[in-house]
C-alpha cells in the first residue's frame, strides 16, 4: 500500500471503463471514503451531467470538474472516480498526480462500444464518434497515469482485486 500512504487513489480514463464501480469496490477493499467527480458536480449544481449540459454547456461542465478536482486534491486517503474527460485539463492533471496515485482504467473499443450501447445518460456519446473521441484522448490517459489496467472481459470485482495488487 505504499502507493497510496498518503494520497488519493484516483481513478481515470474512458467512458465505460468502470471507474464508478471499481471505485466504490475499492474503496470497500481499501476501508476507504468514495468520491466521484460527476455525483459531486451534480448534487452541487442539482442536476444530472445530461441535465447540465444542456442547460449549461460543456463549458460549465469542465470549470465545475475543475473545482471540484481541485478540492479533492487538497484531501487525503480518498478513492476518487474521476469523468472521462478530466484528462482534457492540464490542471487537473497536475493535481490529481501530486495528491494521488492515478490509475488508468482501459478497454479496447470493441468492449467500449458494446458497455457503451444505447446509453443515453452521457451527452458527448451522442455528438462524436467513440472510436474517434477514444483515439483523440488515449495518449492523455497515458500520460496522465501512473499505471494502466485493462478491464476488457474482467468482471468490476477482478478489476478491483488487480488494482489492490498493484497499491
Ligand atoms: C465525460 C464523461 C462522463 C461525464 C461527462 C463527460 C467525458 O463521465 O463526466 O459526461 O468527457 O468523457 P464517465 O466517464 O463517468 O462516463
Amino acid at each position: 500500500m505504499k502507493r497510496i500512504s498518503g494520497k488519493n487513489l484516483v481513478l481515470i480514463g474512458f467512458m465505460g471503463t468502470g471507474k464508478t464501480e471499481v471505485g466504490r469496490l475499492l474503496a470497500d477493499l481499501l476501508n476507504r471514503r468514495f468520491v466521484d467527480t460527476d455525483r459531486r458536480i451534480s448534487e452541487r449544481e442539482g442536476m444530472s451531467i445530461p441535465e447540465l449540459f444542456a442547460a449549461r454547456g460543456e463549458q460549465y461542465f469542465r470549470a465545475a470538474e475543475k473545482e471540484v478536482v481541485a478540492e479533492l486534491a487538497s484531501q487525503k486517503g480518498l478513492v476518487v472516480s474521476t469523468g472521462g474527460g478530466v484528462v482534457l485539463d492540464g490542471g487537473n492533471v497536475e493535481h490529481l498526480r501530486l495528491s494521488g496515485f492515478v490509475v488508468w482504467l482501459d478497454a479496447d473499443v470493441d468492449t467500449l462500444s458494446l458497455r457503451l450501447q444505447g446509453d443515453k445518460t452521457r451527452p458527448l456519446l451522442q455528438s462524436d464518434g467513440l472510436a474517434e473521441l477514444y483515439k483523440r484522448r488515449e495518449a492523455l490517459y497515458r500520460e496522465a497515469a501512473h499505471v494502466r489496467v485493462d478491464t476488457a472481459g474482467k468482471a468490476p470485482f477482478v478489476v478491483a482485486r488487480e488494482v489492490v495488487a498493484l497499491l
